[in-house]
């Protein structure tokens, strides 16, 4: 069974978008492949050296995940920092990777200049720790987004030139896993074309439900529809593509007819999309709260995780190390 692994920034609560988006696809990945999942919580310190409480938010990521579906008998599901193993790996890497190629990482010369006073070393090998938390497990598919392309690209090389170096074939290729087909894209409904943490337009699983219909019913609109079964305008598309997602296919259906008899009034719409957004997100929020009042569970799962990790990431170290050439223990 080929293995599959993500890494989880550990940035934000999850929003409707991330839901549809990767979240559900993780779901459905981990009954099809060996999966790895971790919260990159080492990677944060590369732009946050001092993480106001770096456990409690991963914690929190955690139990978001977990109500999702993820499910710690199915996938390894661990923090990153839990597995030290990491280290040793991206240490060799490190030796073989050029200041050059790293210095033409996009997302580096990016931060650098959001963060002058701060250009650091973990910065600069951010993709060697991104390639090591791959390799470490010898994964073969990364599901990933259009701006880790250049990370990817950058494991690739670190896994053929230790290839090479060595004359061995032990670290397979890492490919990009695209699973777009499955995944949805939530429109923002703010006229935007997506939701997104940096558009400020998210709707967020543990919003509360007044939150919710709030946020819903300032969703942008025109001055509703003029001529019988003409072309909606872009912010009209996305109301109606998000109410695609969330709601029924008869609800949808019943409102797309009334913009097309020109009957239709938008605030009706959006209450429906709302209670329909809340019906999806309730028993989520629910399981969220569950854990997030039981640390215990979440520790143990959290441990469970890191031995899980642990035990693979130290077979690949031991058969690096020998191949090296330094003592195994
Ligand atoms: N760089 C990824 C991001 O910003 C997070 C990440 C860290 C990752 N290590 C990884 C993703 C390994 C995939 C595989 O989203």
């Amino acid at each position: 069974m080929e293995t599959v692994l993500s890494g989880i920034r550990p940035t934000g609560n999850l929003h409707l978008g991330n839901y549809y988006g990767a979240v559900r696809s993780f779901v459905k990945m981990q009954y099809e492949y060996n999966c790895f999942f971790f919260i990159a919580d080492w990677h944060s310190l590369t732009t946050h050296p001092t993480p106001e409480n770096i456990q409690n938010s991963a914690r929190t990521i955690l139990a978001e995940y977990l109500a999702c579906g993820l499910d710690p008998e199915k996938a390894t599901i661990y923090i990153q920092s839990d597995v030290p193993e990491t280290i040793e790996l991206y240490l060799y890497l490190n030796m073989n990777t050029y200041l050059g190629e790293l210095g033409r990482v996009t997302t580096f010369k990016e931060k650098a200049r959001q963060q002058p006073d701060n250009v650091n070393a973990g910065l600069f090998t951010y993709p060697t720790l991104m390639a090591a938390d791959i390799l470490q497990h010898r994964a073969t598919k990364v599901p990933v987004g259009k701006d880790q392309e250049q990370n990817m690209e950058m494991a690739r090389k670190c896994a053929r030139r230790f290839n090479n170096i060595y004359k061995t074939e032990f670290f397979p290729e890492p490919q990009n896993f695209y699973f777009a087909q499955e995944a949805v894209k939530v429109p923002g409904l703010d006229g935007t074309g997506k939701m997104g943490k940096s558009d400020g337009n998210c709707i967020y699983l543990c919003d509360e439900p007044k939150v919710i219909r709030k946020k819903v019913m300032k969703a942008v609109t025109d001055n509703g529809p003029q001529t019988p079964n003409s072309q909606k305008p872009e912010v009209i598309q996305n109301l109606f593509n998000f109410m695609k997602i969330v709601s029924s296919e008869e609800t949808f259906n019943y409102f797309d007819e009334k913009w097309n008899d020109c009957t239709l009034r938008y605030g009706d719409m959006k209450k429906q999309i709302a209670e329909d957004v809340v019906a999806v997100i309730q028993p989520i929020q629910e399981r969220i709260k569950e854990f997030a009042s039981n640390q215990q569970l979440l520790d143990q799962i959290a441990r469970r995780g890191a031995e899980k990790a642990r035990e693979s990431a130290a077979a690949t170290v031991k058969e690096v190390r020998k191949i090296i050439g330094f003592r195994v223990y």
